[in-house]
Parts: structure tokens; sequence; C-alpha cells
């Protein structure tokens, strides 16, 4: 039993609420075996505690504190990257057309079917750490760069591996509606009849991911398809999400809403009516704006989703196609500089709402008694300071369960 104290802190965590934040000027938190026994103004936290009882005391200098990042959109597992395409999109063509040219998504699998595991490991923890070295303590990851049953089972138990060799908590989506592959180009039809009859079932035998994601797009699945391989997901007990109007508006928010999914994703083009219906049906918005400066695309109307009364979280979409990036701190920026978001929306946006798209507020997202001890210290007095110091991560140090498991080389103010 370890009892660790991080005192003299700026505290600032978002609490239950949709996206209200509490913050204490001079916080502390102390942390029993690395969850959060209380946290809140210093003299508080110290009432009744004898030093005795006290392990580890570490004090922050006055650093702004905030919970672990989540994120809970990435298909950060893939074994190579498509920066030949990024500079055939930065010539003019679209990400879209890419795809229908057989790119895209499509040289992605070719390379992962190809690729021995070790390399597909290797790649991917890179891209984990990378995040976690940004602050991001939690990380959905989807398959979907398999595209058949066995490899997408090799993908998502190589996702399930690597949850075991980082400190940062993964949790898997299953995505083998990512892109009809080219062995079914004619026919498909056909993929979605084999992704409902095999490998959903299949899938979900060998390896029960929490979550199955489509890609509803003109061009991909149509709303239809999208909804059948939904359907057989729900079918086999998974929590569902939905790639909705990614580029086109296609109706995605609108069926994330009849199928009571627990997020639609994306929503650059979604239509105003169909948001609404997400506000009714509950369904999370998760936006992804380091795609929409990828694809220099307007960024989603994060503004008019939250007064229209929905669930706001935040996420990168690390992936080596339309997002290439693992920084959330980016993310953030993004959000409140060009989406119209508050500090404490965006922050929120990037915890404890992302931590709800996932399933896994129970446990991290805010910093309250009885979460996992993931918290950053940040290089500033608040977490605008993300915003602020723009095109870096002022992110001095992370900490998962109450360890230390990153640190900016020139942190040697701490511990
Ligand atoms: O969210 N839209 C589909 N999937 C990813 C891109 C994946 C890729 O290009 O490899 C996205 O943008
Ligand atoms: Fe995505």
């Amino acid at each position: 039993m370890t009892t660790k104290l991080f005192r003299d802190a700026r505290i600032h965590t978002p609490v239950s609420d949709k996206s209200r934040c509490v913050s204490w000027e001079r916080g502390a938190l102390l942390v029993k075996d690395g969850l959060i026994e209380s946290v809140g103004r210093e003299d508080d936290v110290l009432q009744g505690l004898h030093p005795s009882q006290i392990d580890q005391e570490i004090d922050l200098g006055g650093r702004c504190v905030v919970p672990g990042f989540v994120d809970p959109h990435t298909h950060m597992c893939f074994s190579e990257l498509r920066e030949r395409e990024f500079a055939l999109r930065l010539s003019g063509v679209s990400y879209l057309e890419i795809l229908r040219s057989g790119g895209g998504i499509l040289s992605s699998v070719r390379s992962v079917r190809s690729a021995s595991e070790e390399t597909i490991l290797a790649r991917t923890l890179k891209n984990v750490h990378i995040a976690l070295s940004l602050g991001t303590t939690t990380v959905e990851i989807k398959s979907g760069y398999g595209l058949d049953t066995a490899s997408e089972i090799r993908m998502l138990r190589l996702i399930e591996r690597l949850g075991r060799k980082t400190p940062v908590t993964v949790v898997p989506t299953f995505m083998g509606a990512h892109a009809v592959p080219s062995e079914f180009s004619d026919d498909p039809e056909g993929y979605v009849d084999l992704l409902v009859k095999e490998m959903i079932p299949a899938v979900s035998a060998e390896c029960n991911p929490p979550f199955c994601d489509v890609f509803c797009e003109e061009g991909v699945f149509s709303v239809s398809q999208a909804r059948r391989v939904l359907e057989a997901a729900r079918e086999h007990g998974m929590k569902l999400k939905v790639h909705a109007d990614e580029v086109t508006d296609t109706g995605g928010a609108a069926l994330a809403a009849e199928m009571g999914a627990v997020s639609a994703e994306h929503l650059l083009a979604a239509r105003e009516e169909n948001l609404a219906k997400m506000v009714s049906a509950g369904v999370i918005a998760v936006l992804l704006p380091a795609t929409a400066y990828s694809l220099r695309k307007p960024y989603a109307d994060a503004r008019k989703m939250l007064d229209l009364g929905l669930t706001v979280a935040l996420a990168t979409d690390c992936n080596p196609g339309s997002s290439f990036t693992q920084s959330v701190p980016f993310v953030f920026g993004l959000a409140v500089m060009k989406m119209g978001m508050t500090v404490d929306e965006a922050l929120s946006g990037c915890t404890l709402n992302a931590a709800r798209a996932i399933g896994v507020d129970k446990i991290c997202g805010s910093l309250e008694k009885n979460k996992l001890a993931d918290l950053i210290v940040l290089d500033g007095d608040t977490p605008a300071i993300m915003a602020y110091n723009c095109g870096v991560a002022p992110v001095l140090s992370v900490y998962k369960r109450g360890e230390c498991v990153a640190k900016r080389p020139d942190d040697r103010g701490i511990n």
C-alpha cells in the first residue's frame, strides 16, 4: 500500500455534468495504490493526515494539473505511413478519390495484411508512446485494416497484446466495416454478408470487443448497409459507434440515433435535424478537428452541437491517412481556436466526455475520489496553455495510476 500526496497544484477537472469544470488554486491529491483517495483544497486534503501516513510527497510548484487525456477514436494500429498519398492530397486529389482508386485505407489494408506482427506492434507502440508523452493515458484503437475474418481477429489480438505492453489503458473497437476490400469491389453487398454472417460472430467469439464501428459514407457503406452491420454487432453484444457524415451528409448521424449508438463521430457535414435526433437518443458527438485540418475541410460546428444540448467529446482520429497526429493537445488547441469551444468544454471533451464515449467514465476522465490517479502536469497555470503555447505540447509529466510514466526532458523542477 503506497500513499502519495501531490501538493501545491492548480487542479482543473471536469465533474459529472456535461462540461462543467471545477478548479482549486492551491489544490492537492491524495493517491492510495493508484486510486484517488481525496482531491480538493490542499488544506482540506491535509486535514487529519499525519505525515507518517504519506510515503511520497510531490510538490507541483503551483503548476496546472488536469486528468490524463482519453483519446476515444483512433486507428493507430497500422504498419506503414502514407506520405506519398499525403503529397497527392496536397496537390489537390481528394481523400475519397484516393480510396476509390484503391489507395487510402486499402493501401493500409495491403500493408497490414502482409506485415509481421512485430512490425505492426512496433509502429503501434511508437504511436501509443508518443501519445502518452503528450498526455494520453487511455486510448481507443480500432481494427479495420484487416478486412477479412482472420486479419481482423489478428488486429484485435494485437491491440489487446499492446494493452499489456504499455501503461496506457487500451480499449479495442472492431471496425471490419472500414472499407470494402478490393476482393469485393464488384460485390459490396457480398462483403456486408460476410461481415454479418461470418466476421461479426467470429470476432465476437474470439475477441469480444466492446464496440463496433462502421464507416457510413458515400462510396463506402450506405446507411442501409451500415444498419445491417450495426444490427448484427448489437445482437452479438457490442455497443455501437458510427463514422457519420465525415465527408458527405448521408444521414449517418440519424442512423446513430436510430440504432441507439453510444457515439457518432466526425459529423463535419451532419444536418441539424439529425443532430437533434442524436440529442434525443443521447448519442455522444465525437469530434475530430485534426481530420478537418488534415483534409482541409471546414471544422464541425461544435458550438451549434453544444447549444443543441449534445455531449461533445474530442479525439485525434490518429491514422496514416486523414489525420496523422497522436496529439490531444493539438486537438484541444484546434477545438478552442477553430471550433468555438470554451476551455472547459474542450477539456471535458478530451477527458470525461471522451471517457463516456468509450465506456470508461466510471474509472477515469476526471479527478474524483475512487477514480484512477491518471493525471497530467502542464507547464502553465490553466489548461488554456495548450491553445496559447501552440504547436508544442506543454505537458511536463504524465502519471498513470499515480506513477510517473512520462516526463518532458526539461522538467527538472518536479520530484
Ligand atoms: O476516420 N474515415 C475512415 N477512417 C479514418 C481514416 C482511415 C485512413 O485513412 O486510414 C477516418 O478518417
Ligand atoms: Fe476515424
